[in-house]
């Protein structure tokens, strides 16, 4: 579609002055296929051409008809209505989407760059939340789009793995844990033993002195305070690992908060040497007042350093060790404020990357329409959501399709995909309900109905046998009715495949993956209106050739926007 739209726009030029770019702009998808399918507004060259827009429209559309990609173009309502030649387009579209899919998505704008993406970054001995939920998730999409547009991705994992919860969390252990139950549950177990230790210290001041004293010890390479801490974060990076390996997410580097114990004094060091640190009620500041923002705190008045100054190191580490020049955060709106002091410290450091950094924000989830609250210890593990899901779509495959070959595998592809859609097909910073009845309801905006188009498009390929990989769009000689070329929900499903391109470039500006998620549906809503609309396998061989090139593009598109999404494309299901 861009390249369609590049011509139209060039066609345009002259008799506009605008540059190619604005008018590229300026192209609209008409809300109704039968006013063609691209319109140019024309109201706004009203005035500078003096003339009312129907004029100029008409004007317009004399040029354009000449070109041969443009099979109609009628002026109506101060629009300039345009209808594409069918045949040329359909068989670019769909011989790219056969031939080097990705190349229908991506023009790799981003090449020579390199992205740091934090994401997930759950805290050890503190709650998994939903917030770490929705950032593994949405985060992984992210990395797959931006990868997809040529960045070159690293993701890392800023792990919780320090800071004074450890010293609780030692305490804690040390009084009424135990290694078994520890290791037979270990996320669970840590964060009862949190909870216990908060409620326990309600009642009880002097806890919190020992805390503090087995942070200190930690702190100071206590060997049996350093054995128990990389115990804690062993055993729980083993479940974590687990539900990654279902959600099909991996990280390159696992870069823990405490990876940049000995890299923070360095940053204090060139603070200092930027005049940028200030005293501030015996803590040491960087003030933010002629920004509108309280001061970012770098040293505690203890003078233990906070979530700040190693978020600094990081973002010099990131940049300076591994060689990226965006650096990417996912992480949830309550930590807005952070990451724009974070942000404004490094642009004050004069550090280049300051504005290539970006913090990508999500709105909370809920279940069933209720919060959550970690505080009182209601949580929701991801495991568990994630295993009933796969229980219960294992549920409706066995009912729906019995004989099924491999029912595990699938069950687990459709079941996480559910949960997976669900969240990435709402806006990022929206709020994302949450109930298993709609996740996974196979007629609804879902994982498992994108999913099943996958599969009814493989089933159909299947059954035409032969080498379906080397199908091409058939362009028969000296076709030049046009316009019965291609009926209309063959056309409607060729527009939609034509506008891969749009969505990765749009998810990846606004690094939102439900921009991607969308498109999904959308293409799903034209291939089934095909496969009603239009006979395939038992067509006139020149109809059957057609469809089955527009079913196999289908498929290959279907199939990258699922990864895209971070989710399986069963063949069968
Ligand atoms: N562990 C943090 C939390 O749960 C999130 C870390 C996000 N990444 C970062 N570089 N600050 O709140």
């Amino acid at each position: 579609m861009k390249a369609v739209k590049a011509t139209i726009a060039k066609a345009l030029v002259p008799a506009t002055g605008l540059t190619e770019d604005e008018l590229v702009q300026m192209l609209e998808y008409p809300p109704n296929p039968e006013l063609g399918d691209l319109a140019l507004p024309c109201f706004k060259l009203a005035k500078s051409l003096r003339k009312n827009p129907n004029e100029i429209a008409q004007t317009l559309a004399t040029t354009l008809v000449q070109i041969p990609e443009v099979a109609s173009a009628a002026p109506a309502g101060g629009f300039l209505n345009i209808s594409l030649a069918r045949l040329p387009f359909a068989k670019a579209i769909v011989d790219v989407a056969v031939q080097d899919v990705h190349a229908l998505f991506s023009a790799d704008r981003h090449t020579g760059h390199r992205a740091a993406v934090d994401y997930s970054s759950p805290n050890i001995a503190k709650p998994f939340g939903v917030g770490h939920l929705r950032s593994t998730i949405i985060g992984e999409s992210i990395v797959r789009l931006m990868r997809e547009d040529g960045y070159d991705v690293i993701g890392i994992n800023h792990l919780g793995d320090w800071g004074t919860q450890f010293g609780k969390t030692i305490a804690a252990y040390l009084k009424w844990g135990d290694e078994e139950t520890v290791r037979a549950n270990p996320v669970r177990e840590l964060f009862k033993l949190y909870v216990k230790f908060h409620e326990e210290a309600e009642r009880n001041p002097s806890l919190e002195e020992e805390g503090r004293y087995w942070f200190k010890q930690l702190e100071d390479g206590n060997p049996q305070a350093v054995k128990l801490w990389q115990w804690f974060i062993d055993e729980s990076l083993k479940v974590f690992r687990k539900t990654y390996d279902l959600l099909n997410v991996s990280f390159d580097h696992y870069l823990g908060e405490s990876f940049y114990n000995d890299k923070m004094d360095a940053i204090v060091d060139e603070l200092i040497a930027d005049n940028l640190l200030v005293e501030d009620q015996g803590a040491e500041v960087v003030d933010l007042s002629a920004y509108d923002m309280p001061p970012c705190i770098i040293k505690k008045s203890d003078g233990t350093s906070i979530y700040a100054t190693r978020d600094l190191a990081a973002a010099a580490y990131r940049h300076d060790q591994l060689g990226a020049d965006t650096l990417v955060y996912v992480v949830g709106g309550e930590q807005k404020l952070h990451f724009q002091q974070l942000f404004k410290v490094l642009e004050l450091m004069g550090k280049p990357y300051a504005s290539r950094a970006v913090h990508v924000s999500f709105g909370l989830m809920k279940f069933n329409g209720a919060r959550l609250s970690t505080r009182r210890g209601h949580v929701v593990y991801l495991e568990d959501v994630l295993a009933k899901a796969i229980d219960e779509a294992r549920k409706i495959i066995e009912a729906k399709n019995p004989t099924l070959a491999n029912k595990d595998q699938v069950a687990k592809s459709v079941g996480v995909g559910a949960v997976v859609f669900n969240d990435l097909k709402t806006y990022r910073l929206h709020e994302v309900d949450f109930r298993y009845e709609d996740v996974l309801n196979f007629d609804g905006e879902t994982g498992p109905y994108v999913q099943y188009t996958h599969a009814r498009a493989s089933s159909v390929l299947r059954k035409a046998g032969g080498d379906v990989d080397t199908l091409t769009f058939p362009a028969p000689a000296g076709a030049t009715d046009d316009a019965h070329a291609l009926n209309d929900t063959e056309w409607a499903l060729v527009l939609q495949l034509g506008q891969a391109n749009e969505a990765l470039n749009r998810a990846v500006d606004e690094y939102d993956p439900s921009v991607m998620a969308r498109y999904t549906l959308q293409l799903c809503h034209a291939f089934n209106r095909f496969y009603h609309h239009n006979p395939i396998l038992q067509s006139d061989p020149e109809d059957r050739a057609r469809r089955l090139a527009l079913t196999l593009a289908t498929r290959k598109v279907l199939a990258k926007a699922l990864y895209l999404i971070g989710i399986d494309a069963p063949d069968e299901m």
